[in-house]
């Protein structure tokens, strides 16, 4: 399946399983800088590198520890000396091969080395395919926050092989699944009726999540394309996250980013309700059900607005919510009162008590 991400310049999302196996017949350069965490590399790093080799590239194995700590300055600034020790000069391409982490750290890089040279993906992840690999956005953190230094830089293309979810542990396939749920609120009703069947888990073998990522990275795609440098139509991505980031913050990231979303997204169903729109309150509620997120260890509304306030895509000091008006029809609304805030989230601990 070959997808079209309308950017400048446009760009091609591969789905295909087995195609981790045939990257190189993906990569127009030489030269390839390939980038991944120990845990993945473990798992495909040989496979991918012999491969490239076979068809007579040069390929050099960056690989950086596991988990969000290599989104810093220190593994960026370590990858970029190895790299210009190495020899690589503008011709060269940088290849993501990992999860959201690779793929924004090594997207990062693509962007900064020498000026920027040619990049691609191949994500590993549920979240990566269905999200982090789609939309341009790369980066790195600080000790101060979250993504806070980045760059706007587009793959020549991404590679989604989604056999390489056969090793991916169960707890990360949820966090992916709930920002694939996302795309199916925000746009395509069809994403919602196949996981919503029971035996989603089950049967998510290579054929129902080649179907499923194509519907997601179509979703976000369209998005993304109407809306490159996030100033309107993409704020709808954040469907769930507003309340998921002050849930973050609260909890000092011990709250995963896929439970937090899940609650946002119950808690801006429950607004929408409130405001007269369609109630889909059951419909999460059901999603939570099966998602089973860490417990919300926090009671009090007060304590949690001062991080509600802080939410990045607040705009002049008032808050923006996404909500939806129906399926497929999402809203930006900026007159959200404390009231209505407060009577949701009494909704959301009254329910997941
Ligand atoms: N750029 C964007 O638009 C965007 C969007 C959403 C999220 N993100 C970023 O993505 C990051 C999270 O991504 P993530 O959830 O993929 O985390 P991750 O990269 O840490 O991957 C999750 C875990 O799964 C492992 N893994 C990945 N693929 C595997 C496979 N096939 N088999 C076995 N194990 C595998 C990884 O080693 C890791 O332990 C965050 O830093 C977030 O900020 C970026
Ligand atoms: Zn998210």
């Amino acid at each position: 399946m070959r997808l079209e991400v309308a950017v400048t310049p446009p760009y091609p999302v591969f789905i295909e399983k087995g195609s981790l196996e045939r990257l190189a017949s993906y990569v127009a350069e030489t030269a390839v800088a390939l980038i991944s965490d120990e845990h993945v590399a473990a798992l495909y790093a040989g496979r991918v590198q012999a491969g490239l080799e076979h068809s007579g590239k040069w390929v050099k194995l960056y690989v950086v520890a596991t988990g969000e700590k290599s989104k810093s300055l220190d593994s960026f600034g370590s990858v970029l000396r190895q790299m210009v020790g190495d020899g690589f000069d503008r011709q060269g391409a940088v290849l993501a091969l990992g999860g959201g982490i690779v793929g924004d750290l090594a997207g990062f890089v693509a962007a900064s080395y020498m000026r920027g040279i040619a990049f691609y993906q191949c994500p590993t992840s549920l979240l990566a395919m269905v999200d982090a690999s789609v939309g341009g956005k790369t980066g790195i953190n600080l000790p101060e926050g979250k993504n806070l230094v980045g760059a706007f830089w587009q793959p020549r293309a991404v590679i989604i092989d989604p056999k390489t979810l056969d090793t991916l542990p169960p707890q990360e396939f949820r966090q992916g699944a709930v920002e694939l749920y996302k795309h199916g609120l925000l746009a395509d009703p069809e994403i919602l009726a196949r996981m919503e069947k029971r035996d989603f888990l089950k049967s998510a073998a290579a054929e129902v999540m080649t179907e499923l990522i194509s519907r997601s990275v179509a979703v976000k795609a369209k998005i993304v394309a109407a809306d490159e440098r996030e100033q309107g139509q993409r704020a709808f991505l954040n469907l769930g996250h507003s309340l998921a980031h002050a849930l973050e913050s609260y909890t000092e990231h011990t709250l995963s980013h896929g439970d937090a979303v899940a609650y946002g997204l119950l808690f801006a169903a429950k607004l929408a309700a409130q405001r007269g729109f369609a109630d889909e309150t059951k419909r999460l509620l059901r999603f939570l059900d099966w998602l089973q997120p860490a417990p919300l260890n926090l009671r009090s509304f007060e304590l949690l607005k001062p991080y509600l306030s802080r939410d990045k895509k607040n705009q002049a000091g008032t808050q923006r919510w996404v909500l939806l008006e129906s399926i497929g029809r999402p809203r930006l609304l900026s007159d959200i009162a404390d009231d209505e805030l407060k009577n949701a989230w009494q909704y959301l601990l009254e329910v997941t008590k």
